[in-house]
């Protein structure tokens, strides 16, 4: 028998179906709530709402896990690549030795992308951001390739979309700097084509490093899913409409482009390069962030989910101390992130706000080790997120119970009122003058 909730209301009492996850999460199912007394519920931002049932992510705030289709993401971060990560999110398990090898080859072959939309990158004005570009060239996806949408094959779509994400990408960061475009290689894996794309150059030819290549695997493994996130929810709430899966994908760009949300990694390393630049103290900053007067947030901390530490921001600093050391690069801003830390969660504000650092607090330092442009770091968590876009795409798309996304609200404007024309509402300004 299903368990039940009772909510006395109006002196009536009605009763609601519990919900169970397989972790033991509990929701109260409301959906006949409005039927049966007249009331909406009220969740600003959503904290208290869940939007479906899912079996791609789970993840406990007050706890610090991650895991993807049950795997903890501390296993696949140290074992796995970030292809059979994609391949384990969109199918629902991990991939056989054929599979993931029909995977890559899918993944290759598909990885140019029409020479018209280079026309269409060089047409953008001079240091648009990134991100801007991408969400765009993936909305227009749709016009160059229309006939992906008519693919019977999902999966087939999903591997085109992950590689010319990628190529497109590059290929960007190439324009932008009036270079010449590097194309992919048939021989390199997934991450070692896109660093190849970005710094080949006919000057300087790019030598692949293994342990930038696992960096990147870490990073994009990293930033695979998260279940429904800001940008994930616009995937999902902009998919539910029906639009085509260019413009539901082009949506989660833009959503996550916010420095409340993937824009953070950007905003970090702006914020370290001032506090580094301006000599500005770690008390006066910690000062500023709690100041209730001052917008300044500290960046990279605090998460709605997250209560405790954010189990990819620990995976996040080891990878930045190791790749530094590797490259025997001597960052300043890590030290300035490090001192950062040490202060704010020794800080009672920062306690009592269960404010911790988040995946973005440390991913820019290894993003900038690897030379990736900071205006680039947005666009790569969003290459890392895809194949959550894609799978979580996928799954509201086949829930038999998803409906069209449509929240109610609490009207509080005017009450009804009477209209009253232009030359009437002039003659009583002018009498009341
Ligand atoms: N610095 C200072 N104070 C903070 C911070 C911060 N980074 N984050 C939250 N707070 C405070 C708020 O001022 C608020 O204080 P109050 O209750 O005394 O008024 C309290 O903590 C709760 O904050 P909310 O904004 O209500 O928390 P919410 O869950 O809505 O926000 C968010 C989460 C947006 C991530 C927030 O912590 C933040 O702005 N962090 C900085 C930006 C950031 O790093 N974003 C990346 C998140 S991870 C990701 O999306 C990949």
């Amino acid at each position: 028998m299903t368990e039940t909730a009772k909510l006395i209301i109006d002196g009536k009492t009605v009763e609601l179906p519990i919900i169970i996850g397989t972790e033991g999460e509990k929701a109260i199912d409301i959906s006949s709530l409005r039927q049966q007394t007249g009331y909406i519920t009220m969740d600003v931002g959503f904290g208290n709402t869940g939007s479906c049932k899912s079996k791609i992510t789970f993840m406990d705030g007050e706890k610090g896990i991650l895991r993807y289709r049950g795997i903890p993401v501390e296993q696949l971060a140290e074992k796995a690549t970030f292809r059979e990560t994609a391949f384990l999110l969109l199918n629902g398990r991990l991939p056989t030795l054929d599979e993931i090898t029909q995977f890559s080859v899918m993944l290759n072959d598909h990885s140019m992308i029409h020479e018209d939309m280079q026309v269409f990158f060089s047409s953008f004005p001079r240091g648009s951001h990134p991100m801007n570009i991408l969400a765009a060239m993936v909305n227009a996806l749709n016009s160059f390739y229309p006939y992906l949408q008519d693919e019977t094959d999902i999966n087939f779509i999903f591997t085109r979309l992950l590689s010319k994400v990628r190529t497109m990408s590059a290929m960007s960061h190439k324009i932008s700097r009036g270079h010449k475009v590097v194309y992919p290689k048939a021989d390199l894996s997934y991450c070692a084509n896109f660093l190849n794309m970005m710094f080949d150059s006919p000057v300087k030819p790019y030598r692949i490093d293994n342990d930038i290549v696992k960096a990147l695997n870490v990073f994009w493994i990293l930033h695979a899913d998260h279940e429904q996130n800001c940008s994930t929810s616009a995937v999902r709430v902009v998919g539910s409409g029906k639009v085509n899966l260019y413009a539901a994908i082009s949506a989660g760009i833009s959503a996550l482009w916010g420095p409340l949300h993937g824009g953070a990694n950007q905003a970090v390393i702006e914020m370290l390069t001032r506090i580094h630049e301006d000599g500005v103290s770690m008390n006066s900053i910690i000062k500023k962030a709690k100041d209730k007067n001052d917008p300044f947030r500290l960046m990279g901390f605090g998460h709605r989910v997250y209560k405790t530490y954010d189990p990819r921001a620990k995976i996040m600093k080891k990878m930045s101390d190791k790749i530094l050391k590797k490259l025997k690069l001597d960052d300043p801003l890590l030290d300035i992130a490090r001192q950062l830390e040490e202060v704010a969660v020794k800080d009672s504000y920062f306690v009592d706000h269960n404010l911790y650092p988040n995946v973005d607090f440390y991913s820019g330092i290894v993003l900038r080790a690897m030379g990736i442009p900071t205006d680039m770091f947005t666009e790569m968590f969003a290459i890392g997120r895809l194949p959550g876009w894609l799978a979580q795409w996928k799954e509201s798309m086949d829930d038999p119970e998803w409906k069209i996304a449509r929240p109610r609200q609490i009207y509080i404007g005017n009450p009804k009122t009477k209209y009253i024309s232009i030359n009437k509402r002039d003659l009583e300004t002018k009498e009341a003058e």
